[in-house]
Parts: structure tokens; C-alpha cells; sequence
């Protein structure tokens, strides 16, 4: 943390945009966040975007510095595209539930079982998985790398169980599922769900497919978050309720001002803020801004590990153009 130091005014008395926007001159560096980030990153963010398109944006852009707003596995996915950039992580210890729930020693083993079996994983998760993997997909490309495959060719889909089966439904292709999820697209309660379309009949449900099966089920539209987003821009629906991070709320409500956002209600019964990421809410406009100050803390990879982990990130943004 920053202390009072003699020649550094105290946190309180910056005007933390003016200065990022200043330090983002200064570094040569851009600002990619996810849409799940706290309302001020996501305002200052250079690019502001879903896995897929800020992994794109990572590998397209020209600044020296990336500064990554989001969740570990991103900024390492981003490392991985830009060995010679420096990349930048608000909180290192904004990590991912579903990153954290397939560990790579475990899945060796689970993979050696099927050896005839290509390996598509979800970005969610770590470098050594993803250098274990023939394939990586996000949210929003899953359904087409899946169909990519030849259908003589068995799948393992890894790390989550709830977007695995939800391709499975969708495509009609069996695969293999590693059992990871994700605490924030699991809190959602059927129960208070239907609840609370009760009390507002006009409003549409749409959701994230990392969410349990029995909430998808009651969704109109399910999508990645860019795919939300786009959704509640073009439908002719007025009200909506949002079965997904409530980050994403922020940007919906901007691109359509005269629409309702209603966050789908978490599993808890006391009020609780289990529908926002523990993780992506790591990273504050303070630390965006100490972050670039220090230029640290900052994401390293062992270089044989990058080089494995980026065959298949290459071959999912080949397939994704
Ligand atoms: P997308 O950005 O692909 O929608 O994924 C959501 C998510 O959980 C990111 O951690
Ligand atoms: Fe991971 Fe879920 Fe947070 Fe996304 S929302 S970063 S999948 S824990």
C-alpha cells in the first residue's frame, strides 16, 4: 500500500483518472479490462471487452505496457501473446474459482486416461493447462471450436462442467468433462429466479453458459458476455434479467439508458453481493493507478511453458476470425 511518503501526495488527494490517464502517456501503455470489472476501470479502459476479444486485443496492440484489468489467467493469456511487453496485473491475487478447480498435476493423470482425446479448454484457466491442451476457446467461441473437431474425434472439455454440458446440448457431441465451475455463475437460485420473474413478467431472462443447467433453462438468450451485451442492445425487450456477473450491468445499462438491468438473485438468503466476482473485484482505480506507477506487480512466465501454452491460444484466435 502507499504511504505519505515525503515526495508522493497521499491516494486521497490524486485525482486517480487524471493520473492513470497521465501514467498511460507516460508508459506507453493501454488499459484492457473485462466487463466485469468495478464501473470506474471499466470507464477508464482503453479496451473494454469479454475473454475473447480482450485476448484479441492483446495480441493486436502497439503500446509497450499492457495493463490488465481482470482476472489472472487473462494477464497471463495476454503474457503468453507479448513475450517482449511488459504486462501488469492490478492484484496479483485476483485469481478464478473455476482456474483454481482443475489443477494441473490431477488433470495429467485424468488426461492420460483417455490419451486418444483431444483437449479443447476453456481460457479460464491456468498457463500449464492451457499448455496441455490442443485447443483453448472462450464463452464466445466454445460452439464453434467444438464443432471444429471432427466428429469421429473424442473430446476432454476442460475446466467447466457447466459450459461443457451446455455444448454438449447444443452440438449433440459427447465429451469428456472435467468437473471445475465457477462460484459466482453457480450462486444463482432457480428458485429466485422464478421468483422474481413472477414479480416482473415482462422481463426476459438471459444468461451466461457457465451457469447450472435448471438456470439456463429458463433463459430466452444464452450467451457469452459480449453476446449478452449485444443481445440487450438489439432485442426489442425493455427489461431483463441478468444471470451472469453483475459487472456487466454497467455497460448494458450505458448502450441502452431507457432499458431496466435486473441482477439475477444469488442462492443466498441474507443480501449478499455473491452474483459479483470476489476476484475481478480485486482491482481497484487505486491500485490501477499504483500499478502503473510502480510498474508492478508484473506477470513473468517460464518461456518453454509460454511456448507450449501458446500453440493452442494461436490456433483458437486463427479459428476465430
Ligand atoms: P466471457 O468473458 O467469455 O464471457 O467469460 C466470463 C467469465 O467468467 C470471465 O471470467
Ligand atoms: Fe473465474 Fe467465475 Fe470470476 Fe470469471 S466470474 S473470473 S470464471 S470466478
Amino acid at each position: 500500500m502507499e504511504t505519505a511518503v515525503q515526495h508522493d501526495r497521499p491516494l486521497a488527494s490524486l485525482d486517480l483518472f487524471e493520473e492513470i490517464t497521465r501514467l498511460k502517456k507516460e508508459l506507453n501503455a493501454v488499459i484492457l479490462a473485462h466487463y466485469y470489472q468495478e464501473p470506474d476501470i471499466q470507464d477508464i479502459a482503453d479496451f473494454l471487452g469479454d475473454s475473447l476479444q480482450l485476448a484479441q486485443a492483446a495480441k493486436s496492440t502497439n503500446a509497450d505496457v499492457i495493463v490488465f484489468c481482470g482476472v489472472h489467467f487473462m494477464a497471463e493469456t495476454a503474457k503468453i501473446l507479448n513475450p517482449t511487453k511488459q504486462v501488469l496485473l492490478p492484484d496479483l491475487a485476483a485469481g478464478c474459482s473455476l482456474a483454481d478447480s482443475c489443477p494441473p498435476a490431477l488433470f495429467a493423470q485424468f488426461k492420460a486416461q483417455h490419451p486418444d482425446a483431444v483437449v479443447i479448454s476453456y481460457i479460464n484457466c491456468t498457463a500449464e493447462i492451457k499448455a496441455m491442451s490442443d485447443i483453448i476457446c472462450t464463452s464466445s467461441n466454445a460452439e464453434k471450436i467444438v464443432r471444429s473437431v471432427p466428429e469421429s474425434q473424442k473430446i476432454i472439455f476442460a475446466p467447466d462442467k457447466n459450459l461443457g454440458a451446455y455444448l454438449m446440448k447444443k452440438t449433440g457431441r459427447e465429451m469428456i468433462l472435467w468437473q471445475g465451475s465457477c462460484i459466482v455463475h453457480e450462486t444463482f437460485s432457480e428458485r429466485k429466479l422464478i421468483a422474481l420473474k413472477v414479480r416482473h413478467p415482462n422481463a426476459i431472462i438471459i444468461a451466461h453458459p457457465e451457469c447450472e443447467a435448471p438456470v439456463l433453462a429458463h433463459a430466452a438468450f444464452i450467451g457469452s458476455t459480449k453476446a449478452l451485451l449485444e443481445f440487450t442492445i438489439q432485442s426489442p425487450h425493455t427489461e431483463f434479467i441478468v444471470a451472469t456477473e453483475a459487472g456487466i450491468i454497467h455497460e448494458m445499462q450505458k448502450r441502452s439508458p431507457h432499458k431496466t438491468f435486473i441482477a439475477a438473485p444469488p442462492n443466498e438468503e441474507k443480501h449478499c453481493a455473491c452474483n459479483e466476482c470476489p476476484y475481478m473485484k480485486l482491482n481497484t482505480l487505486e491500485k490501477v493507478y499504483l500499478t502503473m506507477k510502480h510498474r508492478s506487480p508484473e506477470i513473468t512466465m517460464n518461456e518453454e511453458l509460454r511456448l507450449r501454452a501458446l500453440k493452442p491460444i494461436e490456433r483458437m484466435l486463427k479459428l476465430s476470425k
